[in-house]
């Protein structure tokens, strides 16, 4: 098993600790990437990405390392603390830099057999939002498993999260990961992955506006009855 691991933080608070323990009981390769150290900075909205390819995008260097090591992946785990009730900063800016592997652009193929983790504490109220929202970002890049978990953990740091609070979450960790390695490497696409999908199909055979897409949806086969799920 491989495993991207994405912090959306640098320390290595609650959501570090939660994230990582999540990887080590799924086991196997884990890389690890923490924001901002390893990505830093928000789009550009330049359009490169779209109109010319990912490869221009001014911060491609940074991208690519964690975009290839998600592709390479079986599970990616993103954690992030709430902030204002939201995922942080940090993490929003990277996934702006991977919109054009959403479904209505150009997804990926490798994504539609994988499986996503997603991590958020908060002391009181947000933590729920956060993993919607991270899962939502999951799910539109293909991937099929999305599980969610959401703590509140009344804490500034680890070192301040209760006992049973601790117990919860040793809990769920285990048995999200105790899912993940019983359906190892067997995740695929729902009726509702499949819908989207489908609806997108429709809109690139009427597309004459990012012509790029339009050209890798050709390319796949997709417009076709080719689809990127076995
Ligand atoms: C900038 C900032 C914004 C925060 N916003 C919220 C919030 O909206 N809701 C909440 O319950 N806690 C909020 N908190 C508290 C953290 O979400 C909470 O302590 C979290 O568990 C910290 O995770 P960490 O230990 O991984 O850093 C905020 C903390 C910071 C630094």
């Amino acid at each position: 098993m491989k495993i991207t691991l994405i912090h959306g933080q640098n320390h290595k608070g609650s959501t570090y600790h939660i994230a990582r323990l999540t990887a080590e009981k799924t086991g196997g390769d884990i890389e690890e990437f923490f924001l901002p150290k390893d990505f830093s900075g928000g789009c550009a909205g330049c359009h490169a990405c779209l109109n010319k390819g990912r490869e221009f995008c001014p911060r491609a260097e940074q991208v690519s390392p964690i975009l290839n090591s998600m592709l390479a992946s079986d599970v990616i785990i993103i954690g992030s603390p709430t902030y204002i009730m939201e995922m942080t900063g940090h993490i929003k800016c990277f996934l702006e830099h991977i919109f054009t592997l959403w479904l209505p652009h150009r997804p990926e193929e490798a994504m539609f057999s994988k499986t996503a983790v997603v991590i958020s504490t908060a002391a009181g109220a947000g933590m729920k939002n956060v993993v919607k929202s991270l899962a939502r970002q999951m799910f539109y890049l293909g991937i099929p498993k999305i599980y969610k978990l959401p703590f509140r953990v009344m804490a500034a740091s680890w070192d301040g999260v209760n006992e049973k609070t601790k117990k919860k979450i040793d809990i769920k960790t285990d048995r999200t990961a105790r899912k993940i390695i019983a359906k190892n490497k067997k995740a695929s696409p729902g009726f509702k992955l499949k819908f989207l999908f489908n609806m997108m199909r429709k809109s690139q055979m009427n597309n004459d506006y990012a012509l790029l897409d339009r050209e890798y949806w050709e390319e796949k086969g997709w417009l076709g009855s080719k689809r990127p799920w076995k």
